[in-house]
């Protein structure tokens, strides 16, 4: 790379422009001045930059800094902005504090108001494992059909929501679906013969005169009730129904019988609100209605 080192004002005979005098094997650089935009735009950065350092909050001072003429402070706004929100959010969300729940279903307009945030709390929290529209899964309840493990009015769901089911909590509901095969209950043929009695109940066709009707009655029945009716006292799931938590199929119901169940509810005592549960409760109380009805 050859430079010329002399400069000499030389004229560009294609703009009219003064070269730097600068030759890069043959291609010379033209003298233009700085764009005048572009000063002005550094101009009007650097005034603002001085302006909003005495307006707003700028420089650190150690633990402090300088605050500015108007005394903004995001933080403080945001924390002002959250409480505005809190309050009108306790103007209706505090009367579902006490759970009254004959009083709350029947104010209209109250509902009207809560059941959307309820809808985002329980999407937030209960989703995961009921599902968007509480419709459940493999070992998880679904909470719209009607068939209710231990209740569907807003005071048992409530009690549900607060101690859990199988939980941590003291109070926990306890449910347990014994593990006849493992633990040696009932031999392995009574298991195939209870297995097809429970089908058959499901089904509407039990016979019970069958080998299988006599060991239900034995075993069974005391949780489940008499015909597989359920067992709301315990959580036992009605078996004389086609609604299943575990699966329906042959195979299934004998996993349920050989290992037993014992699925897990989490308690939401520390974790919701007082008012946030009887508002979910009778979200869930809802979405059970509107299911049984539409389904019969
Ligand atoms: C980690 C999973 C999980 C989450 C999260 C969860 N549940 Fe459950 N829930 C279960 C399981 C599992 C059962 C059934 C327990 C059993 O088999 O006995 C259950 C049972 C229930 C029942 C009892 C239904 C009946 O038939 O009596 C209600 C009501 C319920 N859940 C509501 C909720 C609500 C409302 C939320 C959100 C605040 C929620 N659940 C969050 C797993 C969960
Ligand atoms: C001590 C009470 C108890 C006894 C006795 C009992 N069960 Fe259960 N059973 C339960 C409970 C509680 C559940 C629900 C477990 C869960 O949801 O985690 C259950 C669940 C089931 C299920 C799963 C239902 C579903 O929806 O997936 C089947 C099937 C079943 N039991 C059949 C039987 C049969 C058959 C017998 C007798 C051989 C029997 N149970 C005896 C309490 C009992």
């Amino acid at each position: 790379m050859s430079r010329s080192s002399e400069h000499e004002a030389e004229i560009d005979p294609v703009t009219g422009y003064e070269t730097t005098g600068h030759d890069w094997n043959g291609i010379r650089e033209l003298n233009t001045p700085f764009p005048r935009i572009v000063i002005w735009a550094l101009a009007l950065a650097f005034s603002y930059s001085v302006i909003a350092w005495v307006l707003l909050p700028a420089w650190p001072l150690g633990r402090d800094y300088t605050r500015g003429l108007l005394g903004l402070d995001q933080g403080e706004m945001a924390v002002e902005g959250y409480k505005r929100l809190a309050a009108v959010r306790a103007d209706w969300l505090e009367p579902f504090a006490d759970g009254d729940f004959a009083a709350l279903s029947g104010d209209g307009s109250l509902m009207a108001r809560a059941m959307p945030a309820a809808a985002r709390l329980f999407a937030d929290n209960c989703a995961a494992c009921h599902g968007a529209a509480g419709k459940g899964g493999p070992g998880f309840p679904d909470l719209s059909d009607g068939a209710w493990l231990w209740g569907g009015t807003p005071e048992i769901i409530a009690e549900t929501l607060r101690f859990g089911i199988n939980s941590t909590h003291p109070d926990t509901r306890i449910s347990q679906m014994p593990a006849f095969g493992r633990d040696g209950m009932l031999p392995p043929e009574d298991i195939t013969a209870v297995a097809d009695h429970v089908l058959a109940l499901s089904a509407g066709k039990a016979d019970a005169d069958s080998p299988g009707a006599t060991i239900f009655a034995d075993n069974c029945a005391a949780c489940h009730g008499e015909g597989g009716t359920g067992g709301l006292g315990i959580g036992a799931p009605v078996l004389a129904d086609d609604r299943w938590i575990y699966g329906g199929s042959r195979d299934a119901i004998l996993t349920t019988l050989k290992r037993g169940r014992q699925g897990v509810m989490p308690a939401w005592e520390d974790r919701l609100s007082a008012a946030e549960i009887n508002l979910l409760a009778l979200y869930v109380a809802r979405l059970g209605e509107r299911d049984a009805g539409a389904g019969q």
